[in-house]
């Protein structure tokens, strides 16, 4: 099951919410921001959707279900500005479309390592469902020790006056990632904590990663000695391919 973290903003809330920040260009862009974030909602539904079917699958036909839970979640305004300001773009429509693609985000926690993988695979092997960027922090976990795949999918969006394409960011994580990480984002993100701690706990959790890693390893390697088979099919690993990043833009129409 998906549990919805925030609902999407109304046209009126975004409006008040960046009146009240003094942005008055980006509050002009306001209805098309709004179309914007709609859109990415309908496009974070459907993959929603497609992941939801995904586990009913797993959960119907086999053995085992590499998805222990999802979370989805809409980018709050603020959050947004920041980023747009972090990457020293202007605070128009024209960077959301080129340059933000995790306006709507889905993280699906899993239980096993392969597990990561086998639910991107079935994912992207959808026919509309096309892979823009791909970034393997496991395979090249970030300074910090961070771990988790990171997709950026598109997905067709249909609506009463046509198609659009919209992109939705996919986290795909085990539940010790997810640990990890919601811990080491509090020690980054808590005001309150002096940087000598930042550093101090920051090496702590860099290690914590690199046992995590082992004891994942081999706590999958029991599973499936217990197993004694994959309980999967085997599916094309398209995960050996460098990353891809070479998304220009995702407002096409079909
Ligand atoms: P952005 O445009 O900043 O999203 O760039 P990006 O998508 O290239 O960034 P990245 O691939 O680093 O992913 C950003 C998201 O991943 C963040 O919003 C976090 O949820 C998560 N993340 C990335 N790095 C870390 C990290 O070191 N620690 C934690 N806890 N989370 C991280
Ligand atoms: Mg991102």
């Amino acid at each position: 099951m998906i549990l919805a973290r925030e609902n999407l903003l109304n046209i009126k809330q975004i409006q008040r919410e960046l009146m009240a920040l003094g942005d008055r260009r980006m509050a002009n862009n306001v209805t098309q921001m709004a179309d914007y974030y709609q859109l990415c909602q309908l496009a974070v539904n459907e993959i929603g959707t497609k992941l939801d079917n995904l586990d009913a699958d797993y959960a119907i036909h086999y053995d085992h279900n590499p998805i222990h839970h999802m979370e989805e979640r809409m980018k709050d305004p603020r959050s947004l500005q920041g980023k747009l300001r972090r990457k020293g773009l202007a605070p128009s429509i024209t960077s959301v479309y080129n340059h933000i693609f995790d306006l709507g985000g889905i993280r699906v926690v899993t239980n096993y390592l392969n597990d990561v993988y086998t639910v991107a695979n079935n994912l992207i092997a959808q026919s509309d469902v096309e892979l823009l960027k791909r970034k393997d922090y496991i395979k090249h976990p970030k300074p910090s020790g961070y771990r988790s795949l990171h997709l950026v999918v598109t997905v067709p969006v249909f609506q009463a006056s046509g198609v659009k394409i919209a992109p939705v960011e996919v986290q795909i994580r085990t539940v010790g990632m997810d640990m990890w990480a919601s811990l080491e984002h509090k020690l980054r993100y808590k005001t309150s904590v002096s940087t000598e701690q930042v550093a101090h706990y920051g090496k702590q959790l860099h290690d914590y990663a690199d046992e995590l890693t082992d004891i994942e390893e081999n706590m999958q390697a029991i599973f499936y000695q217990l197993d004694g088979k994959m309980a999967l099919p085997e599916t094309v690993d398209t995960f050996d391919a460098p990353d891809v990043d070479e998304a220009d833009t995702t407002t096409k129409e079909a």
